[in-house]
């Protein structure tokens, strides 16, 4: 069979393989011919990988070893791993679901991609939005810093540091969501392409930590629009491996939304979706908290 999708013997990069979309995302891969290498902090098994690398995405020093073991020429990248921010502040939070990502694009990636090579994020629907001036301003300073210390010391140096963990959730979607616009110009000229997968409610390791934020698995289904039905990890896998894939080599800043529907239902105001929110608001409510507790 023709190799429509242009991964046989490719070398292929997978954050977050151990479970749930980024499993999904490995186990395909493995099936279409890639040479997979496998990251995360938790031991990923899957038949047929060309090497798992144990790595935290939340250290700078632990990707950089890690991209050690890996060939030199990457044709494909895929960042899927993440952390809802229920089990950690907003500043690991950021680490694990932004800087990470900035960093590996930034600092490896752009040395060690060819021409036709690809990457692609899995951000979320929780970063629709990302183009409002009222998220903009709290993500550009974290986004356009040059390095990881410095993204990091915009964080510390800003109100943000003090927000819950889940609120490092929604600012890593919105900035990845925005850092999606800004890699694919900057990387055009190596025709290298750069999009990303918004998944809706997925049912993965994260479901039970959004159940508990949003008060039950019921809440969970409304975000789902119409289609009141959870997705599989599968399901988020293949327009994923889809776009880095040869089958979409004129695809490029596409922040491809899969979420039967949820978000142009809330966009054309069919049915209403309670999650657009800006920063500005997230600020004013934790202001007014302070106040009250003084
Ligand atoms: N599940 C959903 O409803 C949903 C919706 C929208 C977006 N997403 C996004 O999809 C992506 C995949 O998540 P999932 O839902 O498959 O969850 P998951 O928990 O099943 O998978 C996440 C993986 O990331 C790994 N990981 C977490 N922190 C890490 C670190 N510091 N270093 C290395 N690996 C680390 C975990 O070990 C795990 O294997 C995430 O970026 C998530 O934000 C999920």
């Amino acid at each position: 069979m023709k190799d429509y999708f242009g991964y046989q013997g490719k070398v292929v990069v997978v954050t977050g393989a151990a479970s749930g979309m980024g499993k999904a995302t490995a186990e395909m891969l493995v099936d279409l011919g890639a040479k997979v290498y496998a990251l995360d902090w938790a031991e990923v098994q899957i038949e047929g990988i060309e090497e798992y690398i144990h790595t935290d995405l939340s250290q700078k020093d632990s990707i950089d070893s890690a991209f050690e073991k890996i060939p030199q020429e990457i044709d494909s990248f895929f960042g899927i791993a993440g952390v809802s921010g229920v089990k950690t502040d907003f500043l690991t939070t950021v680490k694990i679901d932004l800087i990470s990502n900035k960093y590996i694009c930034e600092k490896i990636l752009v040395d060690r991609m060819k021409e036709n090579s690809s990457i692609a994020f899995m951000t979320s629907t929780a970063g629709v939005g990302w183009e409002l001036d009222g998220n903009m301003k709290y993500y550009l300073p974290v986004v356009k810093a040059d390095s990881w210390d410095g993204a990091v010391q915009a964080i510390e140096s800003s109100p943000l540091v003090h927000l819950p963990g889940n609120a490092g959730y929604s600012f890593s979607k919105l900035a990845m969501n925005y850092l999606v616009a800004q890699y694919q110009a900057q990387f055009a000229s190596q025709k290298v392409r750069v999009n990303a997968v918004l998944p809706g409610s997925t049912d993965t390791g994260l479901t039970d930590d959004f159940s508990l934020l949003i008060g039950g698995e019921d809440n969970l289904l409304e975000y789902t629009g119409y289609a009141k039905k959870l997705a599989l990890p599968q399901e988020m896998a293949a327009p994923i491996v889809f776009l880095n894939s040869q089958c979409a080599s004129y695809v490029s800043g596409d922040l491809m939304i899969v979420d039967y529907g949820s978000t142009i239902e809330a966009t054309a105001k069919i049915k209403e979706n309670p999650s657009t929110f800006t920063f500005d608001m997230i600020m004013q409510q934790m202001l007014q908290a302070i106040k009250e507790n003084n």
